[in-house]
């Protein structure tokens, strides 16, 4: 029998028992920084010395990174199920752990492109300097969809939900748009669940299981109600 398939939208929060900080249980400084200083275009124009030192930190702190049992849950549930995640993340832990099939709406960490052809896209490792230059001798900048910036991979995201047999989310707090709004394209019949330590707000959604648990704590229960279902 085909497996079914489980779509699951990931945030912060699903990486924070690896020690990654989320965004909005910080008071609004990430590590330290305010997120207008290095997370904007405008930010990039202004200094764009002080956005590059911020994500060489952050590589930093992801490759020291494990990924946790959350992560690793979703890899093994790849055997019973076709699970494609969607994630906010810019981290590589959900790979780690070894999920195939991870869309990163928000761009990849340990990616750097062209700042002025967006198809000009490189693997990266360690930190990045100004005058790093790609092949077009532009600039290279963080492989980051930053805010006030379009989000190309969304409407390909809005397909996998829609096609989904089960949706899950977990570790977000439904703030961030358009990815908050994946939420709405779940069909409407089909069994939805979310975990997360503080449940976040949504529309009203049929046939949604909440459970109010850290991600390490949620997943490995939330596997048993999935393998009733599979
Ligand atoms: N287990 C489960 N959930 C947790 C845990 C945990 N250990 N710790 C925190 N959370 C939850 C919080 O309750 C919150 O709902 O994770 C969520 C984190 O929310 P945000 O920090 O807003 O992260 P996210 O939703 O991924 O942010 C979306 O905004 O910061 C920008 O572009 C960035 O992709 C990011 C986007």
């Amino acid at each position: 029998m085909a497996k079914k398939k489980l779509v699951v939208l990931s945030g912060a929060g699903i990486s924070a028992e690896s020690g990654l900080k989320t965004f909005r249980d910080s008071d609004g400084l990430w590590e330290g920084y305010d997120i207008h200083e290095v997370a904007t275009p405008t930010a990039w124009k202004r200094n764009p010395a002080l956005v590059l030192e911020f994500y060489n930190f952050r590589r930093r702190n992801v490759k020291d990174a494990l990924p946790n049992q959350a992560h690793h849950i979703l890899a093994d549930l790849q055997e019973h199920f076709d699970v494609q995640i969607v994630t906010q993340n810019i981290d590589d832990l959900h790979e780690r752990a070894g999920s195939k099939n991870v869309l990163h709406l928000h761009g990849e960490i340990f990616k750097m492109r062209s700042e002025t052809n967006e198809s000009l896209v490189y693997p990266i490792e360690g930190d990045i300097q100004i005058g790093d230059k790609a092949d077009d001798g532009a600039q290279l900048r963080p492989h980051i969809v930053w805010f006030e910036e379009p989000v190309p991979m969304i409407e390909n995201a809005i397909q996998l939900v829609k096609s989904a047999d089960i949706f899950m989310v977990v570790g977000t707090s439904l703030v961030v748009y358009p990815a908050a709004g994946l939420v709405d394209y779940a069909p409407w019949q089909i069994p939805k669940f979310i975990v997360d330590k503080k449940i976040p707000y949504t529309s009203p959604l049929y046939n949604l299981t909440k459970i109010e648990k850290t991600a390490t704590e949620g997943m490995p229960l939330l596997k048993e109600l999935l393998l009733d279902i599979k």
